[in-house]
């Protein structure tokens, strides 16, 4: 493709719709709340409605669940890891999870539907990666569910008991498999709380959780906002805590249960930087550095929102990245052409809004890509940012939408004290040809992640979390096993 084409010559080509049909979603109009292995309404009555964030039409009305409610899943969640599931042999959870597994699979092309219409990202996305990566993680968890022993852990380690898991709307399945996997294939029983704009998959999850004949009451998943989330929190009957969403929130978290029993493992906020040096293969890395930050709409708390860039090839790249970003298709998530889905909710984009007008404010030089954006709904233009310094908020605050901040440096040594000047911790990324240079730099990044010649890379097997204030716990691989043993 030659440099020169320009956008309206793109839209000459442009892609016929090839839509995924919402109908296949069978979305009910209404849905209460999963405890001790059926569907019931809340104590209070009370109920939200979730929208898909691509038309602003209401999907379903979902239950609110109170404290009263809490407290029933907690008690079922204690009963079923008394009665049923604590006496259960590894080697029988494990046949659980591999049907859980199975059903999600068998499902796949409904619950993609149904992710796509609750959160907003592209149905490629969820088609390609959300649903089969939580897929993965029951069938990786399944293998270890008869394997503790030789998890190194000890001969016989113990669960905790009742696991509180709260998890946000960036990935709503996945996030649900990363926190109940680990925790049944370990013994747990569990209280999942949705996020209020995304609870639909999880719901759909339940319905799976029944057809594999799980015994009732090992896993209940309450709907609800934040409330219902401090709620659970607070309550004294868990024994475990697993989060995952925003700093502010963890640290509120981990001051609650500082006095108490519970255990606790945060996944929070990041600022990721991608690093690239001169030598990097120019293609490959343009497409990493897209993927790094456009990936889900940029709702990602890996995401490579910072980019550091050697200086004497920066000129050139920024040209690339800005050529490249105005090709993303932006618009119907449903369609399987395009690039870039809806931002999840109004307050996210209102957030977006909000600290992309300090970049420009602060004197960075902004680039919108010139798509056309849907009347209906909240859609936010990807965007990069040149010429930004480490004191700009842009380049501190994590944004999670579609929008990267450029920066330059000289030598490695600068690149990583730029990279590691940050709050956050949780991943980080190195392009270059040279191994000797990225195992160097990798070895100095404070991250939890480092991902070389590539970026946004999950597979159940590998350990994901964060350092300093992108929290503690590692989710996925044998690692995972840990946030949820007595050890
Ligand atoms: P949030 O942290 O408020 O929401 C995440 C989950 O926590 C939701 O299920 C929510 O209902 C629950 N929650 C809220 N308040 C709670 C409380 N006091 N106690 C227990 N649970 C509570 O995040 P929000 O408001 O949706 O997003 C704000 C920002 O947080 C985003 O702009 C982004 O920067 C960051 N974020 C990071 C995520 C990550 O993956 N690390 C995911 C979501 C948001
Ligand atoms: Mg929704």
């Amino acid at each position: 493709m030659s440099d020169e084409l320009t956008n309206s010559q793109l839209g000459a080509m442009a892609y016929d719709p090839a839509p995924e049909s919402a109908s296949i979603a069978r979305i009910k109009p209404a849905y209460g709340l999963f405890i001790n292995g059926e569907f019931s309404d809340p104590s209070s009555h009370e109920a939200f409605v979730t929208l898909n964030p691509a038309t602003e039409e209401p999907l379903a009305s979902v239950a609110q669940a109170s404290t009263a409610d809490v407290d029933r899943a907690v008690y079922a969640a204690r009963r079923a890891y008394d009665t049923v599931w604590s006496k259960t042999t590894g080697a029988e959870r494990s046949k659980y999870l591999f049907r859980i597994a199975r059903i999600i699979q068998e499902r796949s092309r409904e619950l993609a539907v149904v992710e796509t219409l609750d959160n907003g990202k592209p149905i490629r996305e969820s088609r390609d990666i959300d649903i089969p990566l939580a897929a993965a993680h029951f069938f990786y968890y399944a293998g270890w569910a008869d394997k503790l022993d030789h998890a190194g852990f000890g001969p016989d380690p113990k669960p905790l008991g009742v696991a509180g898991q709260i998890i946000p709307w960036n990935f709503p399945l996945l996030m649900a498999a990363w926190k109940l996997a680990p925790a049944l294939a370990a013994g747990n029983t569990c209280v999942l709380k949705p996020a209020e704009t995304t609870p639909l998959s999880a719901l759909i999850l339940a319905e799976i959780l029944q057809q594999a004949e799980l015994p009732e009451g090992v896993v209940n998943i309450i709907t609800g906002d934040g409330s219902t989330g401090a709620a659970l929190v607070d309550h004294p009957g868990v024994d475990k805590i697993a989060f995952t969403g925003s700093t502010e929130v963890g640290r509120l978290i981990q001051q609650r249960v500082a006095t108490s029993h519970k255990h606790l493992t945060l996944e929070l906020g990041g600022k990721g930087a991608n690093i690239v040096f001169e030598d990097a293969p120019i293609d490959e890395m343009i497409e990493g550095i897209i993927d790094g930050i456009f990936f889900n709409q940029g709702h990602v708390c890996c995401a490579g929102s910072r980019l550091l860039v050697q200086e004497s090839v920066a000129d050139d790249v920024l040209r690339r990245l800005i050529r490249r970003v105005d090709q993303l298709r932006v618009g119907d998530p449903l369609d399987k052409n395009t690039d870039v889905g809806a931002i999840n909710s109004a307050a996210q984009l209102a957030r977006i809004k909000e600290l992309t007008a300090y970049g420009e404010e602060e004197g960075a030089t902004r680039y919108t890509s010139t798509c056309s954006l849907p009347d209906k709904g909240y859609w936010f233009a990807p965007t990069v940012f040149a010429d930004v310094s480490q004191s700009h908020r842009i380049a501190r605050e994590e944004i999670f939408g579609p929008v990267l901040s450029v920066l330059t440096f000289r030598t490695p040594e600068e690149a990583v004290a730029k990279a590691n000047n940050t709050n956050y911790g949780l991943a980080c990324g190195v392009w270059s040809e040279k191994g000797s240079r990225t195992l160097w730099v990798a070895e100095r990044l404070r991250a939890g992640v480092v991902w070389a010649n590539t970026y946004n890379r999950f597979d159940p097997t590998s350990p994901f979390g964060g350092v300093r204030e992108s929290g503690f716990g590692r989710e996925g691989g044998r690692h995972g096993l840990e946030a949820y043993l007595n050890v």
